[in-house]
């Protein structure tokens, strides 16, 4: 499927990148293909309960990608004010068709840096939108976050710097939980989406209880 089936289907305009006359990547825009958030999310499957944040949202499609297939709370936050602005136009015209879904959408106007991130909010997406000196505070911002409301957080990277990816894996409680090639690993190596998680898994919340119940029997044996 292509861009424009999507761009028809979600009845918004976010196909045109927009490049700075400075070549600075913080004030370009390029939208995640479509093609490649759907193959994100046939290997990922997102925490429960999940309110998207697009760290860097542009036009705001992955707002309203994510909103459409999952029905679930996404906010953007975007620097640049026109985008912003081609953000609430968009949501007008998505609201338009799916009106109660839309009410799920939000877009704040805000540096990343400043957004004041809410209790409810889990799922962190970044396309390489800005420097690692502003990712460092928003992971700081996030950190903080989940110290004052305990949850399992996740965060996306699509396009992964090696400094974004060095710093979470050695300077932080987040771990490696996954990545995905959406062209296939060895067509485009950069082109990956890579997730990590802070918090307990499932899984590894079963581990831990199997542990506990085995030393127990042991205990148990013993006497
Ligand atoms: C590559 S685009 C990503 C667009 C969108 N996330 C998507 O996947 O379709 C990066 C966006 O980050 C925005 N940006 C750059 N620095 C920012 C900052 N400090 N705070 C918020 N947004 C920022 C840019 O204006 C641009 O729209």
């Amino acid at each position: 499927m292509n861009e424009s089936y999507f761009e028809n289907l979600l009845r918004i305009d976010t196909s045109k990148f927009e490049y700075s006359g400075n070549g600075s990547f913080e004030t370009s825009y390029e939208p995640t293909p479509y093609n490649s958030i759907i193959k994100l999310f046939k290997k990922y499957t997102p925490l429960e309960n999940p309110h998207f944040v697009d760290f860097g949202s542009g036009k705001g499609r992955f707002s309203f990608i994510v909103n459409y297939f999952f029905d679930v709370g996404c906010t953007g936050v975007e620097v640049r004010t026109e985008y912003h602005k081609k953000c609430l136009e968009n949501l007008a015209s998505y609201g338009e068709k799916y009106t109660e879904k839309a009410k799920k959408i939000f877009f704040v106007n805000s540096s990343a840096e400043k957004y004041a991130i809410s209790s409810f909010e889990n799922v962190f997406y970044f396309y390489n939108p800005f420097s690692a000196k502003v990712f460092y505070k928003v992971v700081g911002n996030i950190l903080d976050s989940v110290k004052d409301y305990e949850r399992n957080v996740d965060i996306i990277l699509y396009f992964p710097t090696d400094e974004f990816t060095y710093f979470l894996d050695t300077k932080t409680p987040f771990y490696h939980l996954l990545e995905v090639y959406p062209e296939g690993k060895y067509s485009n190596p950069k082109d990956k989406f890579v997730v990590y998680r802070y918090g307990k898994t499932t899984e590894v919340l079963t581990i831990e209880m199997q542990t506990t119940c085995k030393s127990c029997v042991e205990i148990c044996s013993c006497k």
